[in-house]
């Protein structure tokens, strides 16, 4: 039993940045499936308004069924300011490598961190709002966070991307893991920013983890397992519920829909064929992302440091830049590996499609 009641076994992945929108959760879970929002890089009031806007938009829908949905946070690295003379060295180094390409963009000159209003979001998802489903990325809550959220009936989830990490959400009792393999677009989840790239498949990790989900899978308290990376079409869909997932949470398919709030270049960038393929990059963030190749990605993957989130606030000027001049080209394009089947449509038809084959 799953504590997610979908009847599409398709959950949308939160998609921070701009492209998960209220309209976009609340068309996948209308079309049976599980809508996502996603908190990274938002206010906590911003937060709170997309949930309401999500409420609302769902209960025009259908007022007696509460249609399940769900929202992301990111965990910051430590709840303090982890501002390390390494890292401000490495990204002053940084700094100027990109301001002798990008001299015109007004770029940073002192280091940027912050918790993503972590403590904020959380008093909100565990006082005044309530979210079905919340789920955690690039690392785990303190345990009294999961027991408050689980306490008001919220559903909670982590996401990652080996074993041990799988083991370690286990542990704290959490109700769903997020695999992701490496075939996923936008941010691999590690737990740190500075970790090697991450090495499995999505296939390969949901068959690591089938051995720790039986030892530790009680009767009555079943792990609901949801599978995330490269999704290409329902051929996937189906093959990683047959390898154990309970859903399939598809991410770039999506950001061509309709109701997405993806910017118009990016999703230019997806449909327009000259984009041949994905890398795993520090360039844009300082953690390990997967994008379409572009001359950003050429250019700076070997170099980049792993510092996080101070090169996302670095680079945020060129990218706005970038996306202002339409150009494709030092725009953060991300995308999993199955990228050459998104098309423009509605989200609930892609829904459909996705699960056309599954049983
Ligand atoms: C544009 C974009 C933004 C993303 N933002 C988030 C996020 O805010 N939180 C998160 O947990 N995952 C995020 N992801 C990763 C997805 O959760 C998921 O792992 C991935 O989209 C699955 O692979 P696919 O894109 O190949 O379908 C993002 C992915 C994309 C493409």
């Amino acid at each position: 039993m799953t504590l997610l009641p979908v009847t599409a076994p398709i959950a949308v992945a939160p998609m921070a940045g701009g492209p998960s929108t209220p309209e976009l959760a609340a068309a996948v879970s209308t079309a049976g499936g599980l809508g996502m929002l996603a908190a990274g890089y938002l206010t906590a009031d911003a937060m709170a308004a997309q949930i309401t806007a999500t409420q609302q938009l769902l209960s025009a829908v259908d007022s007696d069924t509460a249609l399940p949905f769900g929202i992301n946070l990111f965990v910051p690295e430590t709840e303090s300011d982890p501002r390390d003379p390494a890292d401000h060295e490495a990204w002053e180094v940084y700094r100027n490598l990109l301001h002798r390409d990008f001299p015109d963009v007004g770029l940073p000159c002192e280091p940027r961190w912050s918790d993503d209003d972590w403590q904020a979001k959380l008093r909100l998802l565990t006082t005044d709002l309530h979210v079905p489903f919340v789920s955690f990325t690039f690392g785990l809550p303190r345990l009294g966070v999961v027991k408050q959220l689980q306490e008001r009936g919220t559903t909670v989830g982590v996401t990652v991307t080996n074993v041990a990490d799988a083991q370690a959400a286990l542990e704290l009792g959490v109700d769903v893991l997020i695999a992701q393999g490496i075939e996923a677009g936008g941010h691999q989840s590690t737990f740190t920013t500075a970790e090697p790239a991450p090495t499995h498949s999505i296939r390969e990790l949901l068959d690591k983890l089938r051995p720790v989900l039986s030892n530790a899978a009680k009767p009555d308290t079943e792990v609901t397992v949801i599978a995330a990376g490269g999704v290409a079409g329902p051929h996937d869909v189906d093959e990683l519920i047959a390898a154990g997932a309970d859903i399939v949470q598809v991410g770039t398919l999506f950001l061509t829909t309709d109701e997405a709030g993806t910017k118009p270049v990016h999703k230019a960038a997806l449909l327009s064929g000259e984009f041949e393929d994905t890398v795993l990059t520090r360039a844009f963030s300082g953690r390990l992302a997967r994008s379409l190749v572009n001359q950003f990605t050429k250019e700076f993957t070997a170099v980049a440091p792993a510092v996080y989130p101070q090169v996302h606030y670095l680079t945020s000027p060129i990218r706005t830049a970038s996306a202002e001049n339409n150009s494709p080209e030092a725009l953060n394009l991300w995308a999993g590996t199955g990228f050459v089947n998104c098309q423009e449509l509605p989200a609930g038809v892609l829904v459909r499609w996705l699960a056309s084959k599954a049983h």
